[in-house]
């Protein structure tokens, strides 16, 4: 009974920060006018497969109808984050047809990380488009708007108001493909010596954009990715490494490191901004609840989880649904 109630808490945890975001429409500091998203596969809207077409079924097959540029056969956590705030889905700032950035825009892209990386997308299958990269963009966008408006170029009409920066949040999803993709080849003690300059690099970007004007700022913590089959069937390990919900252990504990150290460092990066609101969202307390006890979600969810998730096929699981969070998994 109390697990349940736990359960339930943790399970509308993310319901409950779109509510609070929405919730206060009259007052101005949460009458946000636009998202801008930084991030990787967990938030990106079609910016990856906009510059390197392009994206085949399955993908997009349940909601969208069709590839919708996700890494997800339904809608993100960002868009409806989106919808929630009364906006369109975020378009993917490399969309060059089609795009509306009036109520924002998307620089995630898939397999981007937080650090440069020092492998190529065609060697390693990592984005070229890692934070720094994004945060360029996001200025570049900025100086656009900016003069577009001074000098009143036809363009306007997909544009934002010159005053919305300070109007917008700012949301991060990303430092989950810097943890992850070197976890098989150098092991997660070398991984961990890396994760403070990844921690590091968030906070400065949220620095630089408080310096153009940004003022609230939400991110979202690392997964329990120790559960992830794509992680299982990929990282050499042993039972003992396992606990009894079947998730590695050392992964996991690494995990926590991070998002602890994630949230120091943002409580600091909070005083040092005075005028900033800094949201620390803890979507790893919900993901986790949603390994250990699947059942609890519905058999759907259980099913994708347990049973089509434990080949040693390759998967893929992101995905949210109607607010509540449901990994989605795919033969790739
Ligand atoms: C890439 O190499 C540089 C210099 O050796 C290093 O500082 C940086 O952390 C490396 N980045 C990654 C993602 O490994
Ligand atoms: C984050 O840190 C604050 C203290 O700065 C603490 O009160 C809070 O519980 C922490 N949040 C999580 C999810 O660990
Ligand atoms: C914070 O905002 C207030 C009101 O806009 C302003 O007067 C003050 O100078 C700002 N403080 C800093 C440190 O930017």
């Amino acid at each position: 009974m109390a697990s349940d109630i736990n359960r339930r808490r943790s399970f509308s945890l993310l319901v409950l920060i779109i509510v609070m975001l929405y919730g206060h429409k009259g007052d101005s500091k949460c009458d946000f006018e636009a998202i801008f998203n930084f991030g990787d596969s967990n938030s990106d809207t079609g910016g990856f497969w906009a510059a390197f077409p392009a994206q085949s079924g399955p993908w997009g097959m349940t909601y969208f109808k069709k590839p919708a540029g996700r890494a997800s056969d339904g809608r993100l956590i960002i868009d409806f984050l989106a919808k929630s705030l009364g906006m369109p889905f975020l378009s993917p700032y490399l969309q060059s047809i089609g795009s509306d950035f009036r109520h924002g825009a998307n620089f995630a892209t898939l397999a981007s990380t937080v650090l440069l990386p020092n492998t190529s997308l065609f060697v390693s299958g990592i984005s070229p488009f890692s934070l720094a990269i994004q945060l360029n963009q996001m200025k570049q966008f900025k100086v656009n708007v900016d003069e577009s408006h001074s000098l009143d170029r036809p363009g306007l009409k997909i544009l934002p108001s010159k005053i919305v920066f300070g109007k917008s949040l700012y949301t991060f999803y990303i430092g989950q493909n810097d943890f992850t993709s070197n976890l098989a080849s150098i092991g997660v003690e070398r991984v961990k010596l890396y994760l403070p300059q990844v921690i590091g690099q968030i906070a400065g970007t949220i620095k630089e954009i408080y310096g153009i004007g940004g003022r609230t700022f939400l991110v979202l913590n690392l997964a329990p990715v120790g559960c992830y089959p794509a992680i299982l069937t990929g990282y050499t390990h042993t039972d003992a490494d396992l606990d009894k919900y079947g998730c590695l252990i050392p992964v996991n504990k690494a995990v926590k490191y991070y998002n602890t150290l994630l949230n120091k460092t943002l409580s600091q990066t909070r005083t040092e901004l005075k005028n900033a609101t800094v949201i620390y969202l803890d979507t790893h307390k919900i993901l986790l609840d949603l390994f250990q006890h699947p059942k609890s979600y519905g058999t759907l969810c259980h099913n994708l989880i347990w049973f089509s998730c434990t080949s040693t096929d390759k998967f893929s699981i992101f995905g949210i649904l109607r607010n509540r969070i449901l990994l989605f998994c795919f033969h790739i």
